[in-house]
């Protein structure tokens, strides 16, 4: 069977501490006897050693890293910090930072090819055909802009449309995971559209939905 990724994003979520252990603790025991998914949680650097502490069945992904591994970039995290301190993942390119922090895809290259010197596995966003990164041994997440955050996810037959483009374009054996206001209802729909998982926002701050979720496409691969 093919791993199906449940990748939550967290975003600047939640503001404390201790309701991010909370948060945690919950998906952890909730998705603990899963058979095929490899469920991630991209929460904010902060919590992420108090995280790994807990030793729950999770792996852990940045939602960003710098291009350099060290040195003087005030205010940055690299992708070596962010193995040390346990993850596997970093999603790169996410739209709002491409929005809000003006990420360019030149920028986000570099930071692809620094992670994966690092040995962390970037989770690529991307919106349109030529976003796609001419890269191996990467993660492609397909997120219409217009279907984040929002409740109205992409129609499965378009973004398998989609998904289909992607994959001639990288050649068939990168995963591509579905992003966009995925719930319990539809998560199931897009793994049926032969994605290989599925990037999820606002409902990774719901322990019970987002274990559902992960239940719901737990058997797609
Ligand atoms: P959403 O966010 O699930 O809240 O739509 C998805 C994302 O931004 O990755």
């Amino acid at each position: 069977m093919k791993k199906i990724f449940i990748v939550g994003n967290w975003k600047c979520n939640p503001v404390t501490l201790i309701e991010a252990k909370e948060l945690f603790e919950a998906v952890g025991k909730g998705v603990g006897g899963l058979v095929n998914a490899e469920v991630v949680i991209c929460p904010p650097f902060l919590y992420l050693l108090n995280l790994k502490s807990l030793n729950f069945n999770l792996k852990l992904g940045g939602q960003d890293c710098f291009y350099e591994q060290s040195g003087a970039f005030t205010g940055e995290i690299s992708p070596s910090m962010l193995k040390d301190a346990g993850c596997e993942y970093v999603i790169l390119g996410h739209s709002e930072r491409r929005k809000n922090q003006q990420e360019t895809d030149e920028v986000i290259s570099k930071k692809i090819i620094s992670a994966l010197s690092a040995g962390v596995k970037p989770i690529v966003c991307i919106d349109q055909i030529s976003q796609i990164p001419k890269k191996k041994n990467i993660i492609i997440a397909y997120e219409p802009l217009h279907c984040i955050g929002n409740g109205n996810a992409c129609d499965p037959k378009e973004a398998e449309e989609m998904r289909i483009l992607i994959e001639k374009e990288t050649g068939g054996d990168i995963p591509i995971l579905y992003g966009g206001s995925v719930n319990s209802q539809n998560a199931k729909d897009y793994t049926d559209a032969g994605f290989s998982g599925i990037l999820i926002g606002g409902a990774s701050l719901k322990p019970d939905e987002f274990v559902k979720i992960a239940k719901a496409v737990d058997f797609s691969g």
